[in-house]
């Protein structure tokens, strides 16, 4: 296997891998990019979904998602699809996000296999969150020392979606007013990851709606100020996919970012996602 870094602390392409047929020693040197590079990227797979699935089971137990339909017989499996009629509309993961944060327990990883994708546009971008947290200036990471953040499902869509009422209307159908998902869910604001001990912040604009214990101005302030540093292009990396392009990413450890540039051109995606934990604080 090569293992080339896309940018000094985030994301890596692996080349020389067939991801149907992987040995014990692979599937190690996979473990140990993702934790060093946080997304790795493996392109040229000819897979079907279960090969999909089977790859995916490697980094740990798959899980059903709250409040996206699955693919038909692929209950594990989700269909990330804009159509090329379907113009003028929102997408899905078209904010900085951690997959389903909001969740007791989120993700601890999701995987995406590219089917179909433009020749120019509809890229993915990623953000580290534990070079973010690094970065913060020291007031800051005192502040938010032992805070806790309230993470919501409710909001998707609505709070950092264009204003544009066709956008629960795609291809990717998303059930609103699912209680699974609107309900609020306590997390600390910096946790630890639970396999390489770095801190890390642990909130993002789709789903974290507060900082507790702080005055609504305050934490609105305090939010918006973390997010303009967090997604700093220093510690992003961006994916140009291609078709069977697969993506693995940390979800504890990162933020991702759908670009919706494509209007007119079809973009298929498929995602499975890995059960994680409830984050642990600092
Ligand atoms: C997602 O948030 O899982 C979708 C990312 C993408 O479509 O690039």
């Amino acid at each position: 296997m090569q293992i080339s870094p896309l940018t000094p602390g985030l994301g890596a392409e692996i080349n020389g891998v067939d991801i149907r047929r992987l040995d014990a020693t692979a599937i190690n040197t996979l473990h140990r990019s993702l934790l060093d590079y946080k997304v790795i990227f493996l392109r040229e797979q000819d897979i079907n979904l279960d090969e999909l699935q089977q790859f995916s089971r490697h980094f740990g137990e798959l899980t059903q998602l709250p409040y996206i339909k699955p693919l038909e017989g692929y209950p594990n499996i989700i269909r990330v699809l804009k159509e090329a009629h379907e113009v003028n509309m929102g997408v899905f993961g078209g904010d900085w996000h951690s997959d389903f944060s909001f969740l007791e327990a989120p993700p601890r990883a999701s995987i995406l296999y590219a089917e179909q994708v433009p020749a120019v546009g509809g890229d993915t971008l990623w953000i580290d969150m534990a070079q973010a947290y690094r970065a913060l200036p020291r007031e800051q990471q005192t502040l938010l020392q032992g805070k806790t953040a309230i993470h919501s499902g409710a909001p998707y869509g609505v709070t950092h979606a264009p204003e544009d009422s066709s956008r629960f209307k795609g291809s990717i159908q998303i059930e609103r007013n699912n209680p699974q998902a609107d309900r609020e869910t306590r997390h600390p604001a910096i946790c630890r990851h639970p396999d390489s001990g770095e801190l890390l912040l642990f909130v993002n604009p789709t789903y974290t709606i507060r900082i507790d214990g702080l005055a609504p101005a305050h934490s609105d302030t305090l939010l918006a100020s973390l997010y303009q540093h967090c997604t700093r292009p220093e510690f992003s990396c961006r994916f140009k996919w291609t078709p069977g392009s697969v993506a693995v990413w940390d979800n504890r450890s990162t933020l991702h970012y759908a670009v919706n540039d494509y209007d007119g051109k079809r973009r298929c995606l498929y995602r499975t996602t890995i059960a994680g934990a409830a984050p642990r604080p600092a």
